[in-house]
């Protein structure tokens, strides 16, 4: 794997959600890899400013970002901290901030991580246990790159985040097999199953530590939105450590838990117990900052064990390049040390619960009967259920094409196809007044639909 390589991925990715999220039409971009089934845009090549392209008159309810109310509070977090960071004097004696960082981040940065989330889980978390990510994306894909090569096997809930899956698919060019789901999580009979079917045998050595890895969103679940029992997480690492599987923990919705006077739900990692007689440490907490400060600082991490710590300090490429986002993590470590970002959160975290508490309740109102939805208690996504015979592409289509709303059709989320019959529905970029007009206008859509059946 050379970084030639890694930069194209990343490039590539870019383009990919282009393709998926802008709404608008001019150039059509016939990028077969690109498409998702259920999901054709016809994509207008984005002016140069964001990932999302320009905005048009199309409520878009796809965007999983934060808004730009939350990123012009994020700003002034970003400059307070930053003014913090270079006024101390360690910064001032040698501005080690701006060389090549240690390769799993400063001793401060990730401190102060650890200390962000021992507070934001009640559970204490140590720095040594802490790596630097440029971002949750960049974390999977450095997961994969380190521990996995082409053709290895990766177990996936189905449904899931859609991109990952064709990340998982195509660019890491992984075996992808899809696990179901109930309204619970994810369905650990067959995947126990799954796993004497698909999980290959053989010795694990240091560099092939694990055998198969597991891809899942236990905490407020794109696209579903549950949170995995205690049970079966218990059930999880049971079977993580009898299989040899990674278990990859996508632990980036679990501070935006609404009720900001309760704590946030435990992470899957906690089940992950070094007190256990057979810990080895399978778990890997892939977190990030894009969801609760900012996207554009790319910066994220993992929470692991000492031995993946130890696993992934080999890696050449964070022996050549550094820790893989330095600068970020010392201004995000500067917010966290003046209580900002915490601060922010809960913000953040009442204005949702407000916003969703007004848009569910039109949702009700307005919905035609037997479509079905759940209140959220945290994370960006309603998943709607439809009749079983009914269309969701063909419904994202009438309500993008007639409605001018954008949701992204249940099928796209499937890696085997499923969930055809339902639509992903992001809460977490528009305004109140928007979201509410896109609920609007999509509930219009759904009663056209349901007239013509
Ligand atoms: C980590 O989280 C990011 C952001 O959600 C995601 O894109 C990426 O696939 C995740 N990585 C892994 C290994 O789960
Ligand atoms: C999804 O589809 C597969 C076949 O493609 C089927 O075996 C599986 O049970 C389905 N899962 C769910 C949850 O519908
Ligand atoms: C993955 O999960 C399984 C069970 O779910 C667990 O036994 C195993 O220890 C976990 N692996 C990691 C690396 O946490
Ligand atoms: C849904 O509609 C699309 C587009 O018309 C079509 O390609 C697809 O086969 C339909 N799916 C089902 C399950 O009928």
């Amino acid at each position: 794997m050379n970084l030639s390589r890694i930069s194209f991925r990343g490039n590539f990715l870019l383009l990919s959600r282009v393709l998926q999220l802008s709404s608008s039409r001019t150039v059509q971009l016939k990028y077969s890899r690109c498409q998702l089934r259920g999901f054709q845009t016809t994509a207008k090549m984005p002016v140069d400013k964001t990932l999302f392209g320009v905005e048009t008159d199309v409520v878009n309810l796809v965007k999983g970002a934060p808004g730009i109310r939350h990123l012009r509070l994020a700003t002034d977090i970003i400059q307070k901290a930053t003014q913090h960071l270079f006024s101390l004097d360690s910064v001032k004696d040698d501005s080690y901030v701006l060389q090549y960082g240690p390769r799993l981040g400063s001793t401060h940065a990730r401190d102060s991580i650890a200390k962000f989330l021992s507070e934001g889980y009640g559970d204490e978390v140590k720095g040594d246990n802490i790596v630097i990510t440029s971002g949750a994306t960049n974390g999977l894909a450095m997961a994969c790159t380190h521990f996995f090569k082409s053709g290895d096997v990766v177990f996936v809930e189905d449904p899931s985040y859609f991109i990952a899956i064709n990340m998982l698919k195509q660019d890491m060019g992984m075996k992808v097999i899809p696990v179901p789901t109930t309204e619970e999580g994810i369905d650990i009979d067959t995947y126990e199953k799954l796993l004497e079917q698909h999980c290959p045998s053989g010795k694990v050595t240091d560099t092939r530590p694990f055998r198969a890895m597991l891809y899942m969103i236990p905490t407020y679940h794109n696209p579903r939105g549950y949170i995995l029992p205690p049970e079966s997480c218990k059930r999880l690492v049971a079977l993580a450590r009898k299989y040899d599987v990674l278990n990859f923990s996508e632990d980036v919705y679990n501070f935006l838990h609404f009720d900001v006077d309760t704590r946030a739900p435990p992470r899957f990692l906690t089940y992950d117990k070094p007190s256990d007689p057979d810990y080895k440490g399978h778990t890997i907490s892939n977190c990030t900052i894009s969801k609760i400060l900012s996207p554009g600082l790319r910066l994220g991490w993992w929470e692991t064990s000492p031995r993946i710590v130890n696993l992934i300090f080999k890696s050449n490429i964070l022996w050549g390049a550094g820790c893989s986002n330095h600068y970020a993590s010392e201004i995000v470590a500067s917010a966290i040390d003046l209580g900002l970002q915490q601060s922010h959160i809960k913000t953040m975290n009442r204005e949702y619960q407000q916003k969703i508490a007004n848009v569910y309740a039109l949702m009700k109102e307005q919905f035609p009967e037997g479509v079905k939805f759940k209140h959220l208690q945290g994370g960006y996504f309603f998943w709607i259920e439809m009749p079983e015979n009914w269309n969701g592409t063909e419904v994202a289509k009438l309500a993008l094409d007639k409605y001018k709303v954008q949701v992204l059709p249940g099928i796209s989320c499937s890696a085997a196809g499923n969930y055809s019959n339902c639509l992903r529905m992001s809460i977490a970029y528009q305004d109140e007044d928007v979201l509410k007009e896109g609920a609007h206008r999509l509930a219009e859509a759904l009663k056209h639909y349901k007239s013509k059946q």
